[in-house]
């Protein structure tokens, strides 16, 4: 058995959301986000969910914080909405910085350490224009730039590290080729397209943030690779596994780390994209240093290159193919040891320090005699950060550890269904409970090990 302990200052944190938790969606000045517009759009999400309430954060913030500092939480990754701060995605809306600015000194008084995410998927609706709106546009990574540079002279004196995108992948690919995201697109190219633009973004903000914030902050970025693995031996089911790295993981690793895309990423999407939106000099400033790299991890993904299943998006040449074994509510396969493959590679192909900026479980938890039995969630929590030890033992430097998330919220196209706190939330009344997850997370952090 390895060694059950984490290295002294090893960062223990929870991850939120701004569109997830916050609710109040017309006050304080704020605009509608891709978001907002994709919720009310019948049938996008289940039963119908908004964002429009959520967790009442931005309400409730200060509570939420203490709750946060009753579990031992060192550091808490939110994200800022764009709108808010932005109404328009242009014009600076003083309001909205004030309550970041409120959020953060709330986190410092605390003693918790801000970890500051620029995207989490709420773009500004005035930003998605017609048919070339949104990420298709290459306004919009300018318009990020504003906004990035706006935060960083707001919270730059005080925000001790930023995140620039959450799930690039997400962004681009469930929402313009699956459409199960907004701004809800279904073309495969148009992903493609998306996916550049949001490296392109993101590149730009970390040159015009090092350039306002102190040489100290740490910036980086949160990516959801895919540990992908072929649903056989067969030479067609090892191909479409080598496409689906290419197209989910090496599309963003690549530009970001390497240099720029890769022959192999083009050959491999010869009639999915002819790459004619990159222009010279975009991989040069998509490929500036990163102090460290955030990994958000659930799942490895299983695909087949013979057609029947569902398309993996973005693709016509991979499907998904069943992961057996143990899987959660939401029918995401349950494998720690793909986690362990995954932050070695990373280490191998990043070499910075890493932080795990996702993990968690969703379930259907609920409050009987006043508290939460969720021990799945401990088992899987459990599970996921003995894997983090493993691939530590075994040279992969991450630092820190955030579980997604601190408080029930809205799951995206799952609306409420689907739960990943640590702390449940009664949605009538707002009413915040412990679950048996949160009360073994904070002994965790109080050993620092398990
Ligand atoms: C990730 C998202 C996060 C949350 C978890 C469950 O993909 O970044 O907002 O929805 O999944």
């Amino acid at each position: 058995m390895t060694d059950q302990t984490f290295p002294p200052g090893f960062v223990w944190g929870v991850a939120a959301s701004s569109y997830q938790i916050e609710g109040a969606v017309d006050e304080g000045g704020r605009g509608p986000s891709i978001w907002d517009t994709f919720s009310h759009t019948p049938g996008a999400v289940a039963n119908g969910d908004t964002g429009d309430v959520a967790c009442d954060h931005y309400h409730r913030w200060a509570e939420d914080l203490d709750l946060m500092v009753d579990l031992g939480i060192a550091s808490y990754r939110f994200s800022v909405a764009w709108p808010r701060v932005m109404p328009d995605g242009r014009t600076v809306n003083q309001a909205g910085m004030d309550f970041y600015r409120r959020l953060v000194d709330g986190l410092l008084d605390r003693g918790i350490r801000p970890l500051m995410t620029l995207y989490h998927w709420d773009l500004p609706q005035s930003l998605d224009v017609g048919d070339a709106g949104g990420w298709l546009s290459r306004e919009v990574p300018e318009r990020f730039v504003d906004y990035a540079l706006a935060l960083g002279k707001e919270l730059g004196d005080r925000v001790p590290a930023v995140t620039t995108l959450n799930e690039p992948w997400c962004s681009a690919f469930l929402g313009y080729a699956s459409g199960e995201h907004a701004p809800g697109r279904t073309e495969n190219a148009m992903a493609f397209r998306a996916a550049h633009h949001l490296n392109l973004a993101h590149g730009r903000a970390v040159t015009a943030l090092r350039s306002v914030l102190a040489p100290n902050v740490d910036l980086s970025v949160a990516l959801n690779l895919h540990q992908v693995q072929a649903g056989s031996d067969r030479p067609e089911d090892l191909a479409a596994a080598e496409h689906v790295d290419l197209i989910a993981n090496r599309i963003f690793l690549d530009p970001m780390f390497g240099g720029g895309y890769s022959e192999e990423l083009r050959a491999t999407t010869e009639g999915l994209t002819d790459w004619s939106f990159v222009r010279p000099g975009d991989e040069a400033e998509i490929g500036v240093p990163l102090d460290s790299v955030g990994v958000n991890f659930y799942n490895p993904s299983r695909v087949t290159g013979v057609a029947g299943s569902l398309p993996f998006p973005g693709t016509d040449r991979a499907f998904g193919a069943v992961t057996p074994g143990p899987r959660t509510v939401m029918g995401w396969p349950i494998v720690p040891s793909s986690f362990t493959d995954l932050l070695l590679r990373v280490q191998r192909d990043v070499g910075l320090p890493i932080q795990v900026m996702e993990n968690g479980l969703g379930n259907r938890d609920v409050v009987e005699g006043g508290e939460v039995h969720d021990q799945d969630r401990i088992d899987y929590l459990r599970a996921h950060l003995e894997a983090v030890l493993e691939a530590r033992g075994r040279g992969a430097d991450v630092r820190g550890y955030y579980v997604w998330t601190l408080l029930d919220n809205f799951e995206w196209a799952w609306g409420y269904d689907k739960r990943f706190g640590l702390i449940h939330v009664d949605f009538a009344d707002q009413r915040r409970t412990l679950k048996d997850s949160a009360r073994w997370y904070a002994e965790v952090i109080e050993r620092n090990g398990l």
